[in-house]
């Protein structure tokens, strides 16, 4: 199951093959979104070209940097113990080492891990991450340096990142940075900023390079894919004020999606994250044009609740999200579908909370990431609303939409047993080395007997059972047009 915060991954150091030259070494951990993680695949290539390789020993390191997340308060929490071991390890083994915060709680809270609490020499916000090396220089120097200025066009679409986190089959490539939603729980748009677009011409060229490389599926990351929006660059807010010509030959998501599906057809493509409010049918148009597109859709709802859902600020009603379900599910009828859902907003009823749980039974989700409110400073909602369900009602309500999930996403994984699916081969199975994990086009992870088949394949595979969330299988062939070049001999 690949989660929007996938917690196995939470606080994982990366590290990349080393090069000669470079004499410093970087420790790079990272919480938070996958956007984070393609951030610090980012920083790690900036740094490589001035000097570091990464380690995964903290006590080596002459740098250690921490990207953090402050979408929940439990994340900042983390990241602020990480932040005390860190300075730990300075003291007592390590007094040259420098310390540096990333990303999301930059902004926020650079005065206060800088002056009052001197825990870093270096606060980066995440569209000032070129300006790393002269900050370093001025860390270097004595001083300590702070950069978490947001920009307008910064897309990072001429930094090639570095692969920390792959299992050479499947990549991330940022489309969008910044958000402009707006939704009231969210910190996003504080901490991100107004949300741009990556010009198209580098992200076909990414993923070209990936496909070279030997990667076999791509996911296009942004905080709302659908509103990609590329018309020469700048932020999309400003496009109102665009000309004429930049107008008539903008691209927007449905079409970036088709440019890259067709120009890599025998690569799957994946996209994350959708959002209800610009999901536009074209977009699904596509997906059902192009074989290799993935089935699956994530499409958080957050809430049931209508009420709940203008107080959030979502811009579209129960029904609206249920229609637009609806249409998908006419054009794919087999197509996977996930959530994002929140509990225990600010005046959320017991009857907010039931219409919650009959969305859900109406959709009957795959699977989905489920949390319980957790109010942010600096939102419309922490400033206008009172964070006033009692806690106790929050666990409850957060266990009542848990248990519903793990019943839909049950009753989803047995209706595949019986069926052969298409599955790419990622990793060896997290129980058993004897077996490999993959996913169906729906993103479900499927589990079967490794015999000699290798990772990146495509493979057929007959689904025998299931648990909540994996399907249990043996492979049968290759998939058709994925068969291993054989030899011909003469
Ligand atoms: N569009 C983004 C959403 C970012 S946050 C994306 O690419 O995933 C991921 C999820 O965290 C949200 O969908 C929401 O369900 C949850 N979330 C965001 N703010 C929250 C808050 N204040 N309290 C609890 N959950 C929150
Ligand atoms: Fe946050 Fe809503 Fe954007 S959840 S990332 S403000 S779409």
């Amino acid at each position: 199951m690949e989660k929007v915060i996938d917690e196995s991954i939470q606080g994982s150091a990366l590290e990349l093959a080393s090069n000669n030259q470079n004499t410093r070494k970087l420790f790079i951990e990272s919480y938070g979104c996958q956007m984070n993680f393609n951030d610090s695949e980012i920083v790690a290539s900036i740094l490589e070209k001035d000097g570091f390789n990464t380690t995964q020993n903290l006590e080596e390191a002459d740098l250690v940097l921490v990207n953090t997340c402050s979408i929940r308060e439990k994340a900042e929490l983390t990241v602020r113990k990480r932040l005390e071991k860190y300075n730990a390890v300075k003291r007592k083994v390590n007094p040259g080492m420098r310390i540096g915060v990333l990303g999301c709680m930059a902004e926020r809270l650079k005065s206060k891990f800088l002056e009052e609490e001197k825990m870093v020499d270096l606060v980066v916000g995440p569209d000032a991450y070129k300006d790393l090396p002269n900050l370093i220089e001025e860390v270097d120097a004595g001083q300590q340096a702070v950069n978490v200025i947001l920009s307008k066009e910064e897309t990072y679409g001429d930094v090639s990142p570095v692969r920390l986190q792959s299992n050479g089959v499947s990549a991330f490539v940022s489309i969008t940075r910044g958000c402009d939603n707006m939704c009231t729980f969210c910190v996003v748009p504080f901490t991100r900023g107004r949300e741009r677009s990556r010009d198209p011409q580098s992200i076909l060229e990414e993923v070209n390079d990936l496909e070279q490389r030997g990667f076999k599926e791509i996911t296009l990351l942004g905080q709302n894919v659908d509103s990609y929006l590329w018309y020469g660059g700048g932020l999309k807010k400003d496009f109102e004020k665009a000309s004429d010509l930049q107008k008539a030959t903008a691209t927007n998501f449905a079409d970036l999606l088709d440019k890259v599906a067709k120009a890599h057809p025998r690569m799957r493509i994946r996209f994350s994250t959708s959002n209800p409010q610009d999901m536009t049918l074209d977009v699904i148009d596509v997906m059902v044009k192009h074989k290799n597109i993935c089935n699956y859709i994530h499409l958080p709802v957050q809430s049931g609740s209508d009420r709940i859902l203008n107080e959030m600020n979502r811009q579209h009603t129960r029904e609206e999200y249920m229609t637009l379900i609806d249409e998908i599910r006419k054009r794919i009828p087999d197509c996977g579908i996930s959530q994002d859902m929140i509990i225990g907003f600010p005046t959320e009823t017991e009857e907010d909370h039931k219409d919650t749980l009959s969305l859900m039974k109406y959709v009957k989700y795959d699977f989905g990431f489920m949390f319980a409110y957790s109010e942010r400073p600096g939102t419309m909602a922490a400033r206008k609303m009172e964070d006033d369900v009692p806690h106790e009602v929050k666990k409850r309500r957060l266990q009542e939409i848990i248990d519903l999930q793990l019943e839909h996403s049950k009753y989803n994984t047995h209706k595949f047993i019986g069926k052969t699916v298409e599955i790419l081969i990622e990793k060896s199975s997290k129980k058993s080395d004897a077996h490999w994990s993959g996913r169906t086009t729906q993103n479900t992870v499927a589990v079967f007997p490794k015999e000699y088949y290798q990772i990146g394949e495509f493979v057929m595979v007959k689904i025998t059972d299931a648990t909540k969330s994996t399907l249990l299988g043996e492979a049968v062939s290759y998939a058709k047009g994925y068969e291993p070049a054989t030899l011909i001999t003469s």
